[in-house]
This record gives structure tokens, sequence and C-alpha cells, in this order.
């Protein structure tokens, strides 16, 4: 089986992270974000994933290569030479997923689910139409694609990307399982799949969705990303709690790498990734937040609601807060505040910033 990964362009979205590292490769949980869907694939069967990208893919071939021996899975980029939308650069693919019937997987790249894709293919075989996709009920369904569909049988009735009035609350969740016939409706030009394929599938009752339970999050945007890992983490106390830290200075749900250090007198959560090799100093205090690899967070600082990029620094008693996302190697000097700020890569600050804005 075969399946591709929709990787798209910049990650502008999560920028600062984004301009020092390939969306796919920033991690989610310690992980980069395509590997967690790379292992889920290989779980169930998927042999080969191929990434459709629209940029340069030179910076992710090694780590690929990595993924690829560490996972045991064929990986290949396909590049386009224009942004093609989420289904011509399966076009541009056709060949090598239709060098068997079997049906292969679409995966939105910014989707962090528990990946049901066993029942995906048992639900798939069962129905006998033309394309499966997951959908999953949100509160805030504009954002989104949304489906209206058949209760008993999942029949798509409707699918409406973007909706300027409300639809209905379940929406498209990224993931879909196509038949290789799906591929003569796609032409290589830049054409989306939810406002130019699904509609047409759905019109001719060939199109079936799967709702998905438990968790699930679309993790491009700084926000959302923590949102998610919030969800993850609440879904791995129920399914592998002893995956996650534990300890006397611990509240609710907090994943330390094992190479990180904690200081003494530190309390350390709800909701934190600590990753690896990070060095978190006496009397710190981190909430729903995540330190990406190598980061230092000196004594009595507070980092909360915020991201913090690779290898930066935060200084002595400082206060990082509000949705705050630090980019690679930033460094904040002793006893300064941060408030809801984006600090663009190799920065030094040296002094506060009390209203959200982007420091270049
Ligand atoms: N290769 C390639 N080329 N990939 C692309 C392109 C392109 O031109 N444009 C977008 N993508 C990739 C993105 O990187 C992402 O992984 C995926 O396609 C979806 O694009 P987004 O830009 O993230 O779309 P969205 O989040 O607004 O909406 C999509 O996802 C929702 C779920 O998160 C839609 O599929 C919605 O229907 C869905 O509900
Ligand atoms: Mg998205």
């Amino acid at each position: 089986m075969k399946a591709v990964i929709l990787v798209g362009g910049f990650g502008t979205r999560l920028r600062p992270l984004t301009l020092t590292k390939p969306k796919p490769l920033v991690e989610f949980v310690n992980k980069p974000i395509i590997l967690h869907q790379i292992e889920a694939l290989k779980d169930v069967g998927v042999t080969e994933v191929i990434l459709a990208i629209n940029y340069q893919p030179q910076v992710m071939l090694s780590v690929l290569e990595e993924f690829e021996t560490k996972v045991g899975i064929k990986i290949t980029c396909s590049q386009e030479t224009e942004p093609l939308g989420t289904a011509g650069p399966l076009a541009l693919v056709r060949e090598k997923l239709c060098e068997s019937d079997e049906p292969f997987f679409v995966l939105n790249s910014d989707v962090t689910c528990r990946y049901p894709l066993n029942e995906m293919i048992e639900f798939h075989k069962a129905h006998g139409g033309e394309a499966s996709i997951l959908v999953t009920k949100v509160d805030e369904p504009s954002k989104y694609g949304v489906v209206v569909l058949d209760e008993e049988t999942g029949m798509v009735k409707n699918f409406v990307e973007k909706p300027k009035f409300f639809v209905g609350n379940k929406i498209n969740a990224g993931i879909y399982l196509l038949n290789t016939c799906v591929l003569n409706r796609i032409q290589p030009r830049p054409t989306s799949i939810e406002r130019e394929v699904f509609p047409a599938i759905a019109n001719e009752g060939n199109l079936f969705a799967m709702v998905l339970t438990g968790f699930w999050m679309d993790i491009g945007q700084p926000k959302d990303y923590l949102k998610g890992l919030r969800l993850y983490l609440d879904h791995e106390r129920r399914n592998s709690p002893q995956e996650l830290s534990g300890g006397p200075n611990i509240i609710g749900n907090v994943l330390i790498d094992s190479s990180a250090k904690v200081g003494e007198g530190c309390i350390i959560g709800p909701d934190v990734v600590v990753g690896p090799n990070c060095v978190v100093e006496s009397g710190v205090r981190l909430s729903s937040c995540t330190l990406m690899r190598g980061v230092r967070v000196k004594s009595s600082a507070h980092v909360s609601g915020s991201i913090i990029g690779w290898y930066s620094t935060i200084g002595e008693s400082v206060l990082v807060s509000n949705m705050s996302v630090l980019g690679e190697d930033v460094h904040v000097r002793d006893t300064i505040y941060l408030n809801g700020v984006v600090v663009l890569p190799h920065k030094e600050i040296k002094s506060h910033f009390v209203n959200p804005e982007i420091i270049m």
C-alpha cells in the first residue's frame, strides 16, 4: 500500500519555527510532525510514503533517509514546479499510485490524531465506494471542510469547504483512503480536492465518511499546536500513562525527555513537553508550553502558553507568556517580560515587550 502526505509550502503560519526548519520536521511532542504520520502508516502496512512538496526538498532529504532506515519504509519526494493545491499533487504521482489496484492513503501533513487507519481500511472495504474520508466534530466548523453525511451508512451527502453559513459540525479531518480510479478525476494542474473532487464524488454517492472517536487537531498554527499538545498528552494519560513524566514537581500531563535536566524546586505542568538536552534550572515554572531541543531556562523563570525554539535561552526570572513563539537560537536577558510576542531566529532580547508583536 502507498500513501501521499500533502506537505505543501513553507508553513508560514508556524513561523518563526519554520524559518529554520521545514514544517514537517518541526517536532510535536519531541518527534517530527511527519514522523508521527509515517509511523502510523507503516503500522498498517504502507510500504512507500510519497511527500508532495512545493519547495526545494534538499534540506529534508538527509533526514528522510534517516527516517527510512529507522522506520523501515520507503520515502520519496514529489516536487511541484508550481503549487498544485490539495489534489493536483496526486495527479503528478499517478503512475506510482497506479502500480497496483490497491487504494492509497492521503494525509494533510498538519493534523494530529490517533490515526485509526486500520478501521479506515475496513470501513473502505465494507462500503465499496470510491473514497473514504475521516471526519471529526468541532465547535468552530467554519475554518474547515464541513461534511454532511447519512448517519447510518456514512454516505456523504454534501461537502462544503470553509462554509460561510452553518452546514453542520462534522469536519474533514484531512485523512483519506482513495481508490486509484479517483485519479481519473484529477489533472496535474492546481486543483482543490475539497472544492472540486470531493463534491463531485459525493454527488455520485461514492464518497463515505468515517467518524473519528478521540482527539484531533490541525496543528498548523501556534495556538492550535499547543491545543493539540494538550489533547495528545491527555490521550497518552488515558492510554499509555507510563510514557508521561511523574514526580513531586509535576502537575498534570507532562513529558520530559530523558536527556533533559530539571533543577530543584521547579513546578512543571500541566501540558508541558520538554525536549532533548534541555536544561531547566531551579525554581522554574512551566505550564502549557513546549521547549524544543537544547533550550535552557534559567532559574526562577516562568514560561506559560508559549513555544520556545531550539537552543534558545530564557534568562533568570524572565516571564514568557500568552502565545509567545521564539524561533531557534533566541536569547532572552534576565528579568525580561515577554507577552504574546513572535521572535525571529538568532535574536537577543534586551528589553520588555508588554504587547503582542513580532520582534524582527
Ligand atoms: N504539495 C502541496 N501543494 N501540498 C499542499 C498545497 C500545494 O499546493 N496546498 C496545501 N497543501 C497541503 C498543506 O501543507 C496541508 O498539509 C494540506 O495540504 C491542507 O492544506 P492547509 O492549507 O493546511 O488547509 P486547511 O487547514 O485550511 O484545510 C484543510 O485541512 C482541514 C483539516 O485540517 C482542508 O482539507 C479542510 O477540508 C480540512 O477540514
Ligand atoms: Mg491545515
